[in-house]
């Protein structure tokens, strides 16, 4: 059970979950506390502490000193340290998993798979690291025209300092973990700032860590309101990066600023994702930011595709599918549509609409709905603001005269999955992106119409495109205007290793282990100046 066991000490005496600092589980001094909502409930379930800035101020500069010695801890220590969080995770995925069902409505088999991936996350990070930041360069002067042997340059990578994370609800472990250990294995010290919905799951996790016996105030994780902490965090003058990633709604930003206090490893999914992204670059100046800024995820249906992969891809990817055959016990693609890589938008050939939205329909209808607790696929939405946004545009396409293939249906953040057929582009499902069940089709005429309404959006995280003719797909993903393009398969991160990247307002900086290990340091050169040679060795 969540707080019991080793995490007992994570509990103070009025059941409130404590924030950690300087290697200690501590009460705020504020006295107060933050509630954390049941998505299914809509009851206050768990308590954390309402952290004031003076806390933040102390945790900070303990993460400032801290990473002045594990900069120089040897990174075969780094790697050993991560090594056995990694494992800690895994034993403890069952805790942390009731934490992630409570406090955002993850499906309980998926829940767990999170803290699976995560420590999977941590093991690969640490090999990677060892790799990536144990070489350097050695360049040679006379390569440069007009210049003599007479300079050595050897480049390392160094790290940037202390590193703000700033996680979003939809995986509050496992993308707080993408920041986390990369910046832990390129020498830099670690302050998170989980999301409200998933901040006791996060607290489980940062357990792990400190069980694992990581230095004192080298990994801190503060809680509370963001509008005492958010701003202040983002503006610290001692924060070196930040990182964000929010798969929040920009309803949930804006009347919920804990989202923008995600911020050390900055992914946000919410809609108006670049216009978050503005913000927060103008507040954290001049430091590294990584942002995942939201998608508007397209996928794009040619005539000749196999429509049977294709439908089981859009309920995968739009709705929610448990991955048979996975290494994982179980796997859901998405989470009732919270997934900044769900599909967004299907785009689909007139010629083959009617077969692919039957198929589609069949596969909906064969959806479980309800609690995540019992393993539901369509578990409640994260808050009833985001399930009265997803509403909104569901009301919008209804009145514009969208195709309902499923009777629309919402009892508190429970939304049963719906396609909605024949959209148009004066519909706002067409381009905003609802981070619930519901999925758009639009009928498209020609592919060029489909890569430009893909490239119409202000986002560009990920699309797929469906068709048996590789020369065709390839053509289209260099048109497409997205970070990534699947062919043949849904939008998604993984694996972890790969690079995961937004175009426009879908972010800043590429993802992935390798890159966020890079963007995580800096180069330092020393050069070896040797004297003019006055006569020729040799
Ligand atoms: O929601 C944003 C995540 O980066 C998506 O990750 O594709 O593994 O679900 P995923």
């Amino acid at each position: 059970m969540a707080g019991t066991g080793v995490f007992a000490e994570l509990v103070d005496g009025d059941g409130v979950f404590k924030y950690f600092s300087s290697g200690e589980w501590k009460k705020s001094s504020s006295g107060k506390s933050v509630p954390i909502i049941n998505p299914t409930t809509r009851q206050p379930h768990f308590k954390v502490q309402a952290c004031t800035q003076e806390e933040v101020n102390k945790l900070i500069e303990e993460a400032k000193t801290a990473q002045k010695s594990w900069a120089k801890t040897p990174l075969w220590k780094r790697a050993e340290l991560l090594h056995k969080a990694a494992a800690l995770l895994k034993e403890h995925k069952v805790p942390i998993a009731e934490c992630l069902v409570k406090e955002i409505a993850k499906p309980a088999k998926d829940a767990a798979t999170e803290a699976v991936r995560s420590g999977d996350l941590v093991s690969y990070c640490a090999e990677e690291g060892v790799r990536v930041l144990g070489e350097g360069k050695f360049m040679v002067s006379d390569s440069f025209p007009g210049n003599e042997r007479t300079k050595y340059c050897l480049t390392a990578k160094i790290p940037l300092g202390v590193i703000l994370a700033i996680p979003p609800f939809n995986y509050p472990v496992n993308l707080a973990v993408s920041k986390i250990a990369p910046a832990l294995i390129a020498g830099n010290s670690i302050v998170l700032k989980p999301p409200t919905q998933g901040a006791v799951a996060a607290l489980h996790m940062v357990h792990c860590f400190h069980l694992a016996g990581f230095p004192k105030g080298l990994i801190s994780c503060v809680t509370g309101r963001g509008s005492e902490i958010g701003d202040f965090l983002t503006m610290h003058p001692m924060v070196n990066c930040i990182r964000k990633q929010s798969n929040d709604l920009v309803e949930l930003y804006l009347h919920c600023p804990d989202v923008l206090i995600c911020g050390l490893n900055i992914f946000c999914c919410c809609f108006t994702g670049g216009d978050t992204g503005i913000a927060i670059s103008k507040k954290a100046g001049m430091i590294p930011l990584q942002m995942e800024l939201g998608g508007k995820d397209a996928c794009i249906i040619l005539d000749d595709a196999d429509l049977d992969l294709a439908a089981a891809n859009i309920v995968k990817g739009g709705f929610s599918y448990r991955r048979e055959k996975s290494l994982y016990e179980s796997f859901h693609f998405d989470f009732s549509g919270q997934r900044c890589t769900a599909v967004k938008v299907v785009l689909v050939m007139e010629s083959v609409a009617n077969a692919l939205v039957e198929k589609v329909k069949v596969k909906v209808a064969k959806l479980t709905v309800g609690l995540p607790e019992d393993d539901s696929d369509i578990t409640p939405v994260v808050t009833e603001s985001s399930a009265n946004f997803i509403e909104g545009l569901v009301v919008d396409a209804k009145q514009k005269g969208a195709t309902f293939c499923q009777e629309y249906r919402r009892e508190g953040n429970l939304i049963w999955p719906l396609l909605l057929d024949n959209v148009r582009p004066d519909m706002r499902i067409a381009w905003e992106e609802p981070f619930g069940p519901v999925l758009p089709v639009i009928r498209i005429t020609s592919v060029e119409e489909g890569i430009h309404h893909c490239n119409a959006s202000n986002f560009g995280l990920q699309g797929c495109v469906f068709t048996r003719d590789i020369s065709k797909a390839i053509l289209i993903s260099d048109a497409m205007e997205t970070g990534t393009v699947q062919i043949n398969s849904a939008p998604a991160r993984g694996p972890d290793h790969f690079p995961f990247q937004g175009l426009k307002d879908s972010g800043i900086g590429s993802q992935g282990i390798t890159n966020s290990i890079n963007m995580m340091t800096k180069i330092k050169t020393t050069v070896i100046n040797l004297p003019t040679p006055s006569y020729t060795m040799g």
